[in-house]
């Protein structure tokens, strides 16, 4: 395990004041995946701003091919593990489909990722029709996420893993839902394969940070999952998922390298988004 890398023990947990901060000063905010307690405190240590125990462990450690499967026990688990290992990074757990059906349900789910996992913030997939659950649980203490653009737990309505907001009518509704899930409450928009066009316009009409993954250049942040940049992932990869062990050298380095190119801009290139 990576707790000798911890070498800056002092380093204050960034909180969602940190992360406005990061924002107001336009630095951008460099973010990844993780499910274990090794890679939170190696991604802590190379200085990666917020890790999320994303349910894309449903398919990069459980193996399956989707998001679907994965239980609130299962988050708790994953999220227990990955708190264990990080000291400065902010820290957002995933709700899994079906665990924010309805007001109550989500503050028993959230409430269980809060103070069971460890999580300082929960990440739902959602659009305008969910402002009431992000308003019950922001009125409760809970900070909340909003994953707008592709939600991987709609995979069977919307058909496969698309691009979405191409159309003017979904990219004007896409913004709609943005401002309401704001006026709502939610903290942090995350958005996911939207053209570069569509992500700077919601990223310019919100005042909450907005992370990207396979959005351009023009969010506060980046995302992405910790097994495709380090090319662990089998088979084809996403777009927008460079490969930092293409150059060598240890883990540790290409994340680092990865930090350090979301900071500079470096990170992400045309050939990693979608006009
Ligand atoms: O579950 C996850 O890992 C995610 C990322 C793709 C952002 O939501």
């Amino acid at each position: 395990m990576y707790t000798q890398l911890h070498s800056d023990v002092t380093a204050a947990p960034l909180g969602l004041p940190g992360l406005a901060k990061l924002k107001q000063q336009g630095e951008k905010i460099a973010c990844l995946t993780a499910y274990d307690a090794s890679f939170a405190a190696l991604l802590d240590a190379a200085g990666v701003d917020v890790v999320l125990v994303g349910d894309t462990l449903g398919m990069v450690i459980q193996g399956r091919s989707s998001t679907l499967p994965v239980t609130v026990d299962d988050m708790v688990y994953h999220t227990c593990a990955v708190a264990r290992g990080l000291r400065r990074a902010f820290l957002i757990a995933d709700m899994p489909f079906n665990a924010y059906s309805d007001k109550q349900r989500a503050l028993d789910n959230a409430a269980r990722l809060l103070a069971e996992g460890g999580a300082s913030m929960v990440k739902l997939e959602g659009s305008a029709n969910q402002a009431e659950i992000v308003a019950h649980l922001a009125g409760q203490g809970v900070p909340v996420c909003s994953h707008l653009g592709l939600r991987p737990q709609h995979v069977n309505k919307l058909g496969g893993f698309k691009v979405q907001g191409r159309e003017q009518a979904a990219a004007k509704q896409m913004i709609a839902d943005a401002k309401t899930l704001e006026a709502a409450g939610a903290d942090l928009l995350l958005l996911e394969c939207v053209p570069r066009e569509l992500a700077r316009d919601l990223t310019n009409e919100v005042s909450v940070p907005v992370i990207g993954i396979g959005a351009g250049p023009d969010v506060d942040g980046q995302i992405l999952v910790l097994y495709d940049m380090l090319d662990i992932t089998p088979g084809k990869k996403p777009r927008f998922a460079k490969n930092y062990m293409a150059d060598g050298g240890s883990l540790l380095d290409a994340v680092k390298r990865y930090v350090a190119e979301v900071k500079s801009g470096a990170y992400p290139q045309p050939e990693h988004g979608f006009e």
